[in-house]
């Protein structure tokens, strides 16, 4: 995933585009670069390397005057992060300047053609194929030109173009990647999100697949493939601009994990009414939540670590079969789907290209779709049947982690739901499901205030070279996320492992030192999990467990143990997490990385 942003108006672009970019780059950060229009030619600059490295080049865009400019920062998917790759790529001439998000599938076909008819190629990327696709079919028209070339190109962009020849006119065109498109009273933006204009406007267009944006220093027109001009509705974002700053906090992953109580108050409270659980844009009647048969939860990464979750909720709540599949295997394994199935995908940014294509699988085969989703008019949103919000606000950390909370009280309100409507949980059992739901905001407060003695803990880690988590039923799905959140932070290789699996091959790795992350809240598996303490122990493994308070047992086994308050197990994933992000957190602050930024990553994968 990348970041464009573009601005065209009555003030300089180069600082305005740069300032947007740096709330991007969670969006992927190997290389930047610019180009404006200087009032006779259009200047690059870019770079491989942080933002930073940018900046210092252009002087934060005092040495590119200019009233329109694009810019991008990079996550690589054709061609390594350097100064060739970065964008913006122009045509030979430089007089057609483009950036891109997404992939043009069809690039090397396109490139072949393109250099037999005697194109040079300076870049690896497929971008650069647009840029002198561009430059084919010029006649001086860019809307006709564009949209030639998007007729021929396939696969997936959010585009920001400049025509030296046009210099009062910014073009964007948008295909499963996502570009907003807004106007303020200095000149109008595009970008790849919210953040980078957030300051400048509240009010955005959405472009949607295959639509084409001309913009001007006044006003915005809007087009179709076809070159029709067409009308688009307005929206206002309401976030608060705060939200997308750090507040103080060193990284945005640890101010995230401090507004979880919050995001979980916000993503229950609107839907908790007289004692009921009111889903409005549940989008599905009480019939037609009493037929369903099974559900299927689809998603990638730390979002299908809530599906792993929802499924041990929502099966030993309700006794609906439930399939948890990963979005990349579900969409090409020719899933079984029937009539009165739900399939459920979960998705923070709303942008993950393969959850966004199983959307589309299972609408393709006439089967409901809802989607548990962060951000707000995203491809994943606006594309299935309907949408469960989570109220979490802009999560900027590539780790995600309120977001993730959000996900699983999300569950626990439609699994409630769906219990009273198909009357399997009576007023008393879900009387006390509501009463330990709403505890949980100040439960987690309760867990945050253990930071000091996780931080303690996480330091004598830093140089772990394997960690693994081990537990059984929804204590494996926390292992799982709490595996992934060390891995993708600190770089320690990790695994997370059924307990009772463990024996069965793996318990070979455990040698002397080894730190086992132990998760033991369900009281059902307690003693079974205790057992798997036992066996590593005796390999010399170091056990930290998490445990239900008042199981002081654990600490004949664990030799460190931290405890979460009661609540019902089905719930505790919710608790027992918060240690499990804050150990990641600080094992990745002691080893000295940017923990919003870890290396190879992106915050939201919009390709295959
Ligand atoms: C989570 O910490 C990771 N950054 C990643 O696994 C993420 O959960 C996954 O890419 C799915 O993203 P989404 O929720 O935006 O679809």
């Amino acid at each position: 995933m990348c970041g464009i942003v573009g601005y065209i108006g009555k003030k300089q672009a180069a600082p305005i585009v740069l300032d947007g970019l740096s709330k991007l780059e969670y969006r992927g950060y190997d290389s930047a670069g610019i180009a404006v229009f200087d009032g006779k030619e259009i200047v690059t600059k870019k770079a491989a390397g942080r933002l930073a490295v940018l900046e210092n080049l252009t002087h934060n865009g005092e040495n590119m005057p200019g009233f329109s400019g694009i810019g991008h920062t990079r996550w690589a998917t054709h061609g390594a992060p350097s100064d060739l790759n970065a964008h913006p790529h122009s045509n030979g001439a430089g007089t057609i300047v483009v950036v891109h998000n997404g992939i043009i599938e069809n690039y090397m076909a396109l490139k072949n053609k393109l250099v037999k008819k005697g194109y040079e190629f300076s870049s690896e990327t497929d971008t650069e194929v647009l840029a002198h696709l561009l430059d084919y079919y010029y006649d001086g028209n860019p809307l006709q030109t564009i949209t030639k070339v998007l007729h021929r190109v396939e696969g997936s962009y959010a585009l920001g173009i400049l025509f030296a020849d046009h210099p009062d006119e910014l073009y964007a065109a948008r295909k499963n990647s996502p570009l907003i498109v807004g106007c303020s009273e200095d000149g109008c933006f595009i970008a790849s999100d919210v953040p980078a204009i957030l300051k400048y406007t509240r009010n955005v267009y959405y472009l949607d697949n295959q639509e084409i944006a001309r913009l001007t220093a006044d006003d915005v027109k809007f087009y179709t493939v076809d070159e029709e001009e067409i009308e688009k509705q307005l929206v206002t974002v309401d976030w608060d601009a705060n939200a997308a700053e750090k507040a103080g906090y060193e990284f945005f992953m640890l101010k995230e994990i401090y507004e979880e109580p919050k995001t979980v108050t916000d993503t229950i409270s609107p839907r908790i009414r007289n004692g009921e659980i009111v889903i409005e844009e549940l989008g599905l009647t009480d019939e037609e939540l009493k037929a369903i048969n099974r559900i299927h939860i689809v998603a990638c990464g730390s979002a299908y670590h809530v599906g792993v979750t929802a499924k041990y909720v929502i099966e030993g709540m309700l006794r609906i079969p439930v399939e948890v599949d990963l979005a990349s295997e579900f969409r090409y394994r020719d899933p079984i789907l029937s009539p009165e199935d739900l399939v459920i995908v979960v998705s923070q940014s709303g942008e993950t290209a393969d959850t966004l294509e199983a959307v589309r699988e299972s609408k393709a085969r006439g089967i409901k779709v809802l989607a548990i989703v962060n951000v707000v008019g995203s491809s994943i949103a606006r594309e299935a049947d309907s949408v469960f919000y989570t109220w979490a606000g802009p999560e900027i950390s590539v780790a995600t982690t309120k977001a993730y909370s959000a996900q699983l009280v999300a569950f626990y309100l439609l699994t409630m739901k769906l219990g009273r409507v198909r009357g399997v949980i009576d007023d008393r059992r879900f009387a006390k499901l509501l009463e330990d739901l709403q505890a949980l905001p100040d439960q987690i407060e309760l867990m945050l205030g253990q930071k000091e003695k996780i931080q303690h803990f996480a330091n004598r880690y830093v140089a772990a070279r394997s960690v693994f988590f081990i537990g059984r039923g929804i204590d494996y799905a926390i292992g799982l996320e709490g595996s992934l959140k060390l891995k993708e932070i600190s770089y320690i290789h990790s695994e997370a492992y059924a307990a009772g699996e463990l024996k069965h091959g793996t318990i070979s790795l455990i040698e002397p030192g080894t730190l086992v992350v132990a998760v033991a809240t369900q009281p059902e598996l307690f003693a079974k999990t205790v057992s798997n303490i036992k066996e590593v122990k005796s390999r010399g493994a170091f056990v930290m467990a998490i445990a239900e308070r008042g199981r002081k047992e654990i600490e004949k086994e664990a030799d460190y143990v931290l405890y979460i308050p009661f609540t019902d197990p089905f719930f505790a994933n919710s608790l027992a997490i918060i240690p499990l992000q804050l150990f990641a957190y600080y094992v990745s602050v002691g080893k000295g990385y940017d923990v919003d930024h870890p290396r190879n990553l992106a915050k939201s994968v919009t390709v295959e």
